[in-house]
Order: C-alpha cells, then structure tokens, then sequence
C-alpha cells in the first residue's frame, strides 16, 4: 500500500499524463468531506473526485438528478480543506452545463474560484465538445465521462451497462477521440465493455479512468461510500468493497448504548474534575 509521504509533490494534470506514458496506473477515489478527504489523502491515492454521486450517498436521492451547483460547491470546499496533494476533480451537476456553453464556462469556473478544485468533470460526448472546448481555452481543465453517464439514466432507462451493441460501442469510442481534441485532459469510461474501454485507452493518448471498465484502463475511480460497505441501496456488480464499516459503525454504537443506559459512560477518562476547595467555594455561594 502507498502511503502519503508529507511534503510529497501536488498532483496535476501533467502527473496524470506522465502517468499514462510511463505505464503506471492512476488511482482516483471519490469524497465529499473533510475528515474522508484527509484520510483519503493519507492512503496516498493520486486523485479526489467529488462526484454527484454525493447526491445518492450522503444526500440520499433516488439519482444524483436533484444534485444542485450549491450542494457540490459546499462539499468541493470541504474536501479541499481536508486534501490538497491529490488533484481534485469537482463533478458539474445536471443542468449545470446542460444549457448553454456560456452558462457551463460561468459554473465551471465557480469550482475552480469559490471551492479550490483544480479541475472539473462533465458528462456528455459529441454534444458537450463546443463546451468542453470553451472550459478548457478559459484555462479550466476538463475530465470527460462517457459511457453509463448517471445523469442520462432516464434516457439510458436505468443504471444500465452501455456499448454493448457494436454500433454503440463505436459512439463511445469516437466521443473518447472527440473529447480527446476538445481538450480533456482524461476520460472516465463507466460501465462499459472491458475490451471496448481497452481499445479506447490504446487508441487516446490521454488518460482513461474506469469504472465498471476493466482493467485495461489508465486508472481506476470508486465511489467511497461503495468500498468502505456504507451505502447498499445500490450495488452494481464492478463495486469491490473493501472493508465493512457498517458493521463496525453499527456495533460501536451499540455498544455506546448500552454503557448510556448502563451508566458506565463517561468514566473517569471522559470526566472533567473541580478542586476540593472551589468546589467548598462554589456550595458556599448557594
Ligand atoms: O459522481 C461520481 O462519483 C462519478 C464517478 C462514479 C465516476 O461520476
């Protein structure tokens, strides 16, 4: 396992290039508070994306459709207070960029000014290239997102795998060029054929992110929630979680409970003394 050695070097979108062309991959880890971002941080992995996936997983919506500019705002700025080495990634929210290039540019900057991400994310291929376009000559840079982009789930009709068809699969494959000369500087693939995303990783000189992609991508993104066992309302295959926390969580407060109810909680360690003499001083003023 890595460790966060202090002092070490800011991660930026050149490291994520330097990455790509020695081989080595990229590890991308979603938070969306202070305290997770700073252990996040601490693990050593390379970058934070606070995604709208926030939406689902600490604001509890069916979808991240209801994620506002202001929620993502208001939690890019805990992370970044929280993290700084890793690069951090800010997820444009449905409706933010949806409209206008000029109105997508005004709250993509909004990440970058107000909450202190280095980058944004947005999701979209071939109709979101004259926006990108825009973000990135206004000196923003941009992760792309193709593939099963949460905020189409009402057109894709669910949280449903995507190219899967070859004709499909070959709209992804040119968006991934698309948003390579649009100015990306990566791409996550989610929920994609592991061969297809390959194929796109060979094909682009810039990194791609997977998840649900396979192992051919550049590097790897998971929502925290997934891998620590904290949100199973829903669970798509590629999630690996790596620890139970729920079960830990659930047993801690349990067993503070208990020692409330037993009155063997605070103890001595937890209690707050007062001299004998004040304490005479204080019975004396009743
Ligand atoms: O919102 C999010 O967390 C994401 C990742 C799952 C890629 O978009």
């Amino acid at each position: 396992m890595s460790t966060f050695i202090p002092g070490s070097k800011k991660v930026t979108t050149l490291t994520f290039k330097q990455k790509k062309q020695k081989g080595e991959p990229i590890s991308v880890m979603t938070a969306y508070d202070y305290s997770t971002a700073s252990l996040v941080e601490k693990s050593g992995i390379d970058c934070i994306l606070v995604g709208d996936s926030l939406g689902m997983v600490i604001l509890g919506y069916e979808n991240t459709l209801s994620v506002t500019m202001e929620d993502m705002l208001h939690h890019c700025k805990a992370v970044k207070r929280g993290a700084s080495r890793p690069l951090l990634v800010g997820d444009m929210p449905f409706m933010s960029f949806q409209v206008s290039p000029e109105e997508a540019l005004k709250n993509a900057g909004r990440f970058l000014k107000e909450a202190g991400m280095d980058a944004i994310k947005l999701e979209g291929g071939l109709h979101m290239v004259e926006t990108i376009r825009k973000i990135v000559q206004a000196g923003i840079p941009v992760m792309g997102h193709l593939g099963l982009t949460p905020q189409n789930i009402q057109v894709f009709g669910g949280f449903r795998s995507q190219g899967t068809k070859s004709f499909s699969a070959r709209t992804i494959y040119d968006d991934a060029i698309r948003l390579e000369e649009a100015g990306c500087f990566s791409i996550v693939l989610e929920s994609i054929p592991a061969r297809l995303a390959e194929a796109i990783s060979k094909k682009i000189s810039i990194p791609t992110i997977g998840i649900g992609a396979g192992p051919g991508c550049d590097g790897q993104v998971l929502v925290i929630n997934d891998i620590l066992g904290l949100f199973d309302r829903v669970k798509p295959r590629f999630v690996k979680t790596y620890a139970n926390l729920s079960q830990i969580i659930v047993d801690a407060l349990g067993t503070y409970k208990k020692e409330v109810e037993e009155r063997s909680f605070p103890g001595a360690d937890q209690t707050i003394d007062m001299p004998d003499d004040e304490w005479a001083g204080f019975i004396e003023t009743l």
